[in-house]
């Protein structure tokens, strides 16, 4: 077992896809298989902590021990996660939220259309930056910053334009880590610091992310 470093700390977690509808049978969404999310979740309640999971559609099962919220839409994660954030202690986006949604979804199936369909998206909102910007009960927010490019740049951008205290990024031009991999890299960054995770399982990274969530609780 480990150190109970997180005892009488609550964790929020995001996690997963989000799933934007366009008609009753069609949607927007990404390949995200919420592991790392479903690691860290894991990871916090070995390491003592209360822990709720917002998590959009997913194959794979809750770790033991979760509070699961399952949201299907970034609207509705956005909801359930200003009801957690003010309750917790930190707050952890890894959710893969669409950027955009659908303007309106129509209520029956779309018809084909010939050679070309326009579909009017409108932007979603930024969730962790809502909770990154509660003015009363702010939580201890991290972001995730998948990158393809100049990792370091983007990440400490994120960081600073969303308001959050600590983010990990990692390169998902790597082959075989990131997205839907059990492995993946890491560099997390905070204002004053940052700190490299090498390659390993998600499940080993999660725990090293969490150890050192709680040095900063
Ligand atoms: O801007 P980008 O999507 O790269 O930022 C990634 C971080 O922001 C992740 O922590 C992700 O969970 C969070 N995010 C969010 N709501 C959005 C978009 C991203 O919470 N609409």
């Amino acid at each position: 077992s480990q150190p109970q470093l997180l005892a009488g700390k609550t964790i929020t977690i995001t996690a997963g896809p989000t799933r934007e509808a366009l008609d009753p049978v069609r949607f927007i969404s990404n390949h995200s298989s919420g592991k790392m999310g479903f690691e860290l979740a894991h990871a916090a309640v070995r390491l003592g902590a209360t822990v709720n999971l917002i998590s959009g559609p997913v194959t794979i099962a809750p770790p033991p021990g979760v509070n699961l919220i399952n949201i299907e839409t970034a609207v509705q994660l956005l909801e359930q996660a200003l009801i957690f954030a003010p309750k917790s202690d930190a707050f952890i986006g890894c959710a893969a939220v669409a950027d955009y949604r659908a303007a309106a979804v129509a209520e029956q199936k779309m018809k084909k259309q010939d050679n070309e369909l326009t579909l009017t998206l409108v932007k979603n909102p930024d969730v962790i930056a809502a909770v990154a910007n509660l003015t009363e009960r702010r939580p201890y927010t991290v972001g995730f910053a998948a990158e393809t490019q100049d990792v370091a740049n983007y990440a400490k951008g994120k960081l600073v334009n969303k308001n959050l205290d600590m983010i990990c990024a990692n390169d998902v031009s790597q082959n075989g880590l990131g997205f839907n991999s059990d492995h993946n890299a890491l560099t997390l960054f905070w204002h004053n610091q940052q700190k490299e995770l090498t390659i390993d399982t998600k499940s080993a990274l999660a725990l090293s992310v969490m150890t050192e969530l709680a040095k900063r609780l």
